[in-house]
Formats: C-alpha cells, sequence, structure tokens
C-alpha cells in the first residue's frame, strides 16, 4: 500500500511523526505536513484558489450551482481533516468526489470520533485472528491493509445526493444504511450515528459531518 496512508492517520491522530518516516517518499513527507498542520491553518489557506466561503457552521456552504465539487471543498473543513485525508489516498473515492457528473453524499467522522477508534481502520481483527500479529507487515499485509481501509473509506460514501430521509441505499462498500429525523437530529441507522452538520452542498453532492465512524465490518 502507499506508505503514507498508515503513516499519516499516525501523524493526523497523534501528532508525532514517527523515526521510522524520515526515509519515506517526499510526497507522503508532504502529505503528513499538510494534514498535521491543517488544523492550524486558515480555512481560506487551504486549499487555495477556491471555496472562499467561511468555514462549516450550523447553515452548509451552498455552492450547488457553481461549478464547485465536492473534492474542492472536502479539505478546508478542518472538523474531518483526517477522513479527508484518506479520501485523497483512495483512488476509487477520490475519482469518484472529482467527477462532476456522479453524486456523492460524504459521511465524514470528524477528527475526534477518527482518534478513538478502537482499532486502526486498517486494521481487521479477524486476519489478527487467522495471521497473528504481523498480519499488516510485508507486502501481502499492506495490501491486505490497502483493501481494509479502502473498505473504509468506502462504507462512508452514500453513491447518491440528494439522498432522502428513509432511503435505504448502500454505500462505495456495499453496506447498507439510511437516515432519520428524531428529536431534533439527524441520525444514521443501522447505529443511530449522529450527523453533527452539514459542512458543504455542492454540484455533485454533500458532505456531512458523523460523530462517530460507520460500522463497515
Ligand atoms: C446532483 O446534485 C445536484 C445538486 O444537489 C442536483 O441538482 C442534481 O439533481 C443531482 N443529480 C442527480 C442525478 O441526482
Amino acid at each position: 500500500m502507499k506508505p503514507s496512508l498508515l503513516l499519516a492517520f499516525s501523524v493526523a491522530c497523534t501528532g508525532v511523526i514517527p523515526a521510522s518516516a524520515q526515509s519515506r517518499s517526499l510526497s507522503s513527507f508532504f502529505r503528513v505536513l499538510r494534514i498535521s498542520t491543517n488544523e492550524q491553518m486558515s480555512p481560506l489557506s487551504y486549499p487555495p484558489n477556491i471555496a472562499m466561503t467561511p468555514s462549516a457552521g450550523d447553515q452548509p456552504n451552498s455552492d450547488v450551482s457553481s461549478g464547485i465539487i465536492i473534492s474542492d471543498v472536502m479539505g478546508k473543513t478542518q472538523s474531518i481533516a483526517i477522513f479527508s485525508g484518506l479520501t485523497r489516498d483512495i483512488d476509487s473515492v477520490s475519482d469518484r468526489l472529482d467527477d462532476p457528473s456522479k453524486n456523492a453524499t460524504v459521511l465524514a467522522p470528524d477528527n475526534g470520533a477518527m482518534r478513538s477508534l478502537s482499532r486502526k481502520p486498517w486494521e481487521d481483527p479477524k486476519e489478527y485472528e487467522t495471521l497473528g500479529e504481523n498480519a499488516y507487515n510485508g507486502q501481502a499485509g499492506e495490501d491486505r491493509a490497502q483493501r481494509n481501509m479502502r473498505r473504509f473509506v468506502e462504507a462512508h460514501i452514500v453513491p447518491e445526493s440528494p439522498w432522502r430521509e428513509h432511503q435505504k441505499i448502500e454505500t462505495l462498500a456495499g453496506n447498507i444504511i439510511w437516515f432519520e429525523s428524531k428529536g431534533g437530529l439527524k441520525l444514521i441507522q443501522p447505529g443511530g450515528i449522529e450527523v453533527l452538520s452539514i459542512a458543504d452542498k455542492v454540484a455533485n453532492g454533500e458532505v456531512w459531518v458523523l460523530k462517530d465512524i460507520i460500522n463497515y465490518s
């Protein structure tokens, strides 16, 4: 897998660049820097050229008719910086969010949810059981991690927008989810995962911020 995936995730969550990272490729190094410094940067400085609108508040930024698409705006919402970084590394997902002709609803867990995961998104307890503690070492291990990471991210992409309440839909990973409004909250089911805000509404869909991750295994 791209070493940057695991590395960037660890750094984004801990703020520490491991010593082993020193030898990684230049591009992954810059990615790490970008993610780890993201939270201190002004929303206007990243990404450049686009989306000169305020960061996510109660009111979503509505750029439905401007030609701005999801891939343009994902990076500027600080509260979902960790998840956004992962979407850029998974080709199937980044291609989709970059395609103006394909709508999507991105369900982005906020940084707090990503940091408090009980296991890393590329770890599968079943694989540790069958393969032991070296399950993610070596080329085969990296391939496994890459597959798992892809499934994790794809489980948070609804390949449709608008997405109607109670409309059951298969995510890119194949898990079936829907949402309902209850007591003033919008909840993703199954799991009752709270939608904290809608960060963006743009030409090819919407970015929702979630309080927790979608159960993807
Ligand atoms: C895609 O999203 C836009 C913006 O919300 C909407 O106007 C359009 O109808 C959607 N297209 C499809 C095929 O759902």
